[in-house]
């Protein structure tokens, strides 16, 4: 007998980044992080999670390609899930000894893998919730977040639609970092996202081993994580409580140039943005000049494609000026997918 369930899981792009680890065993982050999850009809992995007395050992297909799944952060999440299901068996012995078995785990992503377009997020959230659920544990997503955290640390925030916050947390083994939602999506149902899709590329430098760099040999980086985080994610918080567009752009361009400039502090110097990334910032901030207001607001991960974030009303003006500003720049392959936060099943 072969036990199946399948789920899907969103991306999410933060508009206050997690930049550097405490652990990097467990992802402990430096700084608390709040992202937005975008539409699964456009960015999200599928993954189905099998298991059986008659399987041999634990795989993970990608895409059709098999991965190598013996490192520490696979290892975790299918050891701490185990670990929950044999907690079940135990109180109720008429269970299937799942627990026991080995896992079969297939996922697709319909979006660029390691792009910079947070493959990981969606990827160990869509892996935590279908194993979760093939096992029929009781967790809520953020009891999960804690196990998809040690995945990928921005994963723990796909385990929510809408708007998303991951509290760092203070104890050393992480059992209080967490992510808790701040907002459904339905709280500022306008809200939309475009991707500019700027190079597909594998990305040079890895989050994990930039971010490592960073923490290691920025002398700007203590500034941030200490001061300027703490203090932007209590105003991002409010500004999304308010639905305050203005105030929400203003420090999400704020949070990405900061990250950015903790990455070029870094030695040697990380550089995600290329010259298409660039130009797509001036573009935004001559929009916002010229029309008085903020009304797009720009964001870059660890590779060059934008997300701009704009409110629907505005979405001819902000996607028309947009591709004017970039058709003629070198490099610049219009992909735009328009994508709205939406509300997790
Ligand atoms: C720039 O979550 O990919 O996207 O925990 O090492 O897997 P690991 O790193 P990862 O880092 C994401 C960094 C970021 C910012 C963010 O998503 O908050």
């Amino acid at each position: 007998k072969i036990y199946t369930a399948s789920t899907t899981a969103p991306v999410n792009i933060a508009v206050i980044k997690y930049w550097g680890k405490r652990d990097t065993a467990l992802n402990l982050p430096t700084n608390s992080s709040l992202s937005v999850t975008l539409s699964q009809k456009d960015l999200r992995t599928h993954t189905t999670a099998s298991c059986s007395a008659s399987f041999e050992s634990d795989t993970l297909h990608l895409n059709g390609e098999l991965q190598n799944i013996s490192g520490p952060r696979q290892t975790a999440c299918f050891r701490e899930l185990r670990s929950l299901r044999a907690a079940l068996e135990a109180a109720d012995p008429s269970l299937p000894k799942l627990s026991t078995y080995k896992l079969h785990i297939v996922s697709e992503n319909n979006f660029p893998t390691a792009a910079g377009l947070a493959s990981s997020a969606a990827g160990f959230a869509a892996l935590v919730r279908a194993i979760a659920d093939l096992y029929e544990l009781p967790q809520n997503p953020t009891e999960l977040s804690r196990i998809a955290r040690q995945g990928s640390g921005s994963a723990c925030r796909s385990l929510f639609g809408g708007y998303v916050a991951w509290e760092q947390g203070e104890k050393i083994d992480g059992s209080d970092s967490l992510a808790v939602e701040i907002a459904p999506a339905s709280h500022w149902p306008d809200m939309k996202a475009a991707i500019l899709v700027v190079s597909a590329a594998k990305k040079g430098v890895s989050s994990t081993s930039g971010m490592q760099a960073t923490v290691a040999t920025s002398s700007l980086f203590p500034h941030r994580a200490r001061v300027v985080v703490p203090q932007r994610m209590e105003e991002m918080i409010k500004a999304i409580k308010e639905r305050d567009f203005e105030t929400f752009a203003d420090l999400t361009m704020k949070d990405s140039n900061s990250f950015h400039s903790v990455c070029l502090d870094t030695s040697p110097p990380i550089f995600y943005m290329n010259d298409v990334s660039k130009a797509a910032i001036r573009v935004v901030e001559e929009l916002n000049r010229v029309s008085g207001r903020k009304i797009a607001a720009y964001t870059f991960d660890a590779g060059p494609n934008a997300v701009i974030y704009y409110l629907e009303k505005d979405e001819a003006l902000v996607l028309g000026v947009l591709k004017g500003g970039l058709e003629h720049v070198p490099g610049f392959a219009v992909s735009g997918t328009a994508a709205i936060p939406e509300e997790y099943d």
